[in-house]
């Protein structure tokens, strides 16, 4: 008769021995392994008369349980204690910054921001974006817009001129965004609802002036726009772009070849310590010119200024990125240096919108 509880006492005590998971497998092999002591007895089973299988059988068994859990519990212990020493090892200091991607670290410039702020809010009130190329003719910036030959008006815009074709005629580098007016008109029926944000060039370089720059035109034409209309949009532009309730404006006559009667238009501000208020103070800011379609651009353009008229205006768009994100030289737009980019730059994912807010 086999002493399975000596057999029994001496595995339970090498289990307990076992330092590691290899000796504790070497002591499951003696038990339980091919030749191991508890196999041999399960052997001897099959070789019993049936009583005493019935005696035997329940005992080698319960001891091969007892062993197996004994195993199992010594395992678990074995696992605990290797998770337990990964984790004093393996810390994670959730204090320290997280690292941005490359797309996070990038930034939008803050002219195409303000394109988009604009873009944005014009198209809210339900105006389409026009495009017109850089290089433009001569026609097309100056004779359609009702500048006459030869006058100084066209000097007056520091116009990058091309060399002469041989017929004798200049293509020229825009020196504003009205020629896109032209196109449009002649391109699209009114009515017309218009924006036209681009690039203009001019012959011209101090800390306000570079020679590219950014305008936006906009323009409407249709069988009964008048200046109330343009007011109203141009208050409503400024408060949505300054995010301010109220603003006060001041329309001042001016002369523009393309307009009848122009107006420019000042904004109030306050100046305070190197920043500008809007909406409030005693002080006055130029932001845009403006006016009634001179009804010989329309007649140039194919329309029957008896049955249209319509308004335009025309805004530099680095200056009201520079009154609206404090940005003191214009010449920093164009230096392309990183630092002053992840400093007045806007993060990619964060677009603009009027109900989540333009500039976040
Ligand atoms: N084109 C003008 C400029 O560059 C700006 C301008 C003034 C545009 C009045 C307009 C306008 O459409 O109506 O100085």
């Amino acid at each position: 008769m086999p002493d399975t509880a000596q057999l029994e006492l001496e595995l339970l005590r090498d289990i307990a021995a076992a330092r590691d998971e290899a000796s504790l497998e070497a002591v499951r092999v003696a038990a339980l392994g091919k030749n191991g002591s508890i196999t041999a007895l399960l052997k001897t089973l099959g070789t019993l008369q049936p009583e005493e299988r019935k005696a035997q059988g329940p005992s080698i068994n319960g001891l091969k349980d007892r062993v197996n859990a004994a195993l199992a519990a010594r395992r678990d212990e074995f696992k605990s204690a290797t998770l337990e020493a990964r984790l004093n090892t393996e810390g994670v200091d959730v204090t320290l910054p997280v690292r941005e991607t490359a797309a996070e670290i990038g930034r939008v410039h803050p002219i195409t921001q303000v394109i988009d702020e604009l873009t944005t809010i014009f198209a809210d009130m339900g105006f389409a974006v026009a495009e017109g190329p850089d290089i433009e003719t001569d026609d097309y910036n100056f004779t359609k817009l009702n500048f006459p030959q030869d006058h100084p008006a066209r000097e007056m815009q520091d116009t990058f001129f091309f060399n002469p074709k041989p017929d004798g005629s200049r293509l020229l580098l825009r020196t504003h965004t009205s020629p896109v007016q032209v196109r449009t008109m002649l391109s699209q029926k009114p009515p017309i609802r218009v924006i036209c944000p681009g690039r203009t060039y001019r012959c011209d370089s101090d800390q306000t002036h570079t020679p590219m720059f950014h305008q936006v035109e906009g323009v409407v034409i249709d069988k009964g726009s008048h200046l109330g209309h343009l007011k109203w949009i141009l208050a409503e532009f400024c408060k949505a772009f300054f995010e301010v309730d109220h603003v006060n404006m001041r329309f001042r006559p001016s002369f523009f070849p393309f307009t009848e009667p122009s107006l420019e238009v000042d904004i109030q501000c306050r100046r305070d310590k190197g920043e500008i208020r809007f909406g409030e103070g005693d002080d006055w800011l130029e932001i845009l010119g403006c006016g009634m379609v001179h009804p010989n651009v329309l007649k140039n353009c194919g329309l029957d200024p008896d049955a249209y008229q319509g308004f335009a205006w025309g805004m530099g768009i680095d200056r009201i990125a520079m009154l609206k994100y404090g940005m003191a030289d214009l010449r920093a737009f164009f230096e392309a240096d990183v630092r002053w980019l992840s400093h007045y730059g806007f993060r990619p994912l964060d677009l603009p919108t009027l109900a989540g807010g333009l500039s976040s």
